[in-house]
């Protein structure tokens, strides 16, 4: 017997000599050794605020409870003073994952569109394209848009059906970061359009500059807000939503975890916080100072180029197509040697087969033994 209703999502495939796919990712998930440069979580937090807090809640056995369910009120007030946004209505979820879907589940009806860049985040097309009639992924793979999605590629892609822009700022998987120019128009065609703009924020920190699309239209914007990547707690699954009383009223309807959110993780998320500023210069120096160290390597190896230089995130994207190699190729390569990095399919269908992810927030000894298989790799596979 199979459920009757299709999806049309595909399946992820497992890689060879794997049954299955997530077979492959907990053989690298256990492996102590691996230099994690796959995913752009954050290995960089030698401090112990954060672990020391949920070790305390653990302690406590609070987790014996149900929390409240939209979140301590402590971490509430504290995700909302981060963004200056004290005005605004939140609820704390599972990730920004779970917010995203929360979103999608809400604002989008069956006759609407929404608007995403390609490359990107493919989890958000995929959860709007299971609410709304379409997903326009505009191809933004080009020096000319800058590699993002702009205000004026908008304006072109926008018809009277589209009732959501996907702002991913900055971007996954190339990095780029809109200006204040750029955020500000964003609104005013969210204004002019009476649509909502989706201001995914999950890598605000590591940018040089970063503007909230909350403050110019607050009234069409929902935020969406991590602590996987800056605050490094991938692994216990905590973020938020952020938009109007009004905007969240509708949303808390479609509301799944009514039993709240991991509380050990939500104490670590307080904590975390807290302590930004012991830590912020540091993780956001190392991170982006280890862009140099790719970059040097890069420029050694022709027919490779870093799309965006430098990235406004803790992760970036590098061409492979003038060297004529293919990124499922390298990613194998230096994954046998120890370097997880990821081949662009997982984040642009169309664009996949030109670029290697690689991410940065980890420390320089490891980038530096990425740099050095990078190089010989180009070498060796060539064409
Ligand atoms: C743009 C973007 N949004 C959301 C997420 C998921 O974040 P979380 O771990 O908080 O669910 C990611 C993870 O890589 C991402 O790249």
């Amino acid at each position: 017997m199979i459920p009757k209703k299709e999806h049309g999502k595909e399946l992820r495939v497992a890689p060879e000599g794997f049954k299955t796919a997530n077979d492959f990712f907990e053989d690298l998930f256990l492996d102590k050794n691996l230099i994690w440069m796959g995913q752009n979580t954050n290995h960089l937090h030698d401090e112990n605020f954060i672990r020391d807090a949920m070790i305390k809640a653990v302690e406590s056995k609070d987790y014996c409870k149900y929390p409240p369910p939209e979140g301590l009120n402590e971490l509430k007030d504290l995700v909302l003073e981060d963004l200056g946004l004290e005005d605004m209505d939140l609820v704390i979820t599972a990730g920004a994952t779970t917010a995203l879907y929360y979103c999608m589940s809400d604002l989008l009806t069956e006759e609407e569109n929404a608007i995403s860049p390609d490359p990107g985040y493919l989890i958000i097309d995929n959860f709007a394209s299971r609410f709304a009639k379409e997903v326009k992924s505009v191809p933004i793979y080009n020096e000319e848009c800058g590699y993002k999605l702009t205000p004026d590629l908008v304006r072109e892609n926008i018809d009277e059906n589209t009732g959501l822009i996907i702002l991913i700022d900055p971007l996954n998987p190339i990095g780029g970061a809109y200006t204040e120019e750029e955020i500000k128009e964003f609104a005013e065609i969210a204004k002019e359009n009476d649509l909502f703009l989706l201001h995914d924020i999950t890598y605000r920190d590591f940018a040089q500059e970063h503007y909230l699309a909350a403050n110019y239209a607050p009234d069409n914007t929902i935020t969406v807000y991590s602590f996987s990547k800056i605050f490094g707690m991938a692994g216990v699954r905590v973020g938020a939503l952020i938009s109007t009383n009004e905007v969240m009223n509708s949303i808390r309807q479609v509301l799944i975890d009514d039993l709240g959110t991991n509380v050990v993780a939500q104490y670590g998320a307080i904590a975390a916080l807290k302590s930004k500023p012991e830590w912020i210069d540091y993780v956001k120096d190392t991170t982006f100072n280890n862009q140099k160290i790719i970059k040097e390597a890069v420029d050694k190896c022709d027919g490779c180029f870093i799309l965006r230089y430098p990235s406004d995130g803790n992760m970036m994207a590098i061409d492979l197509s003038g060297a004529g190699i293919n990124p499922k190729v390298m990613s194998k390569y230096l994954l046998e040697r120890n370097v997880f990095t990821r081949e662009g399919e997982y984040t642009s269908k169309r664009f996949g087969d030109r670029y290697l992810r690689v991410s940065y927030s980890v420390p320089p000894e490891d980038v530096k033994v990425f740099a050095r298989e990078f190089v010989d790799a180009v070498e060796v596979l060539r064409k």
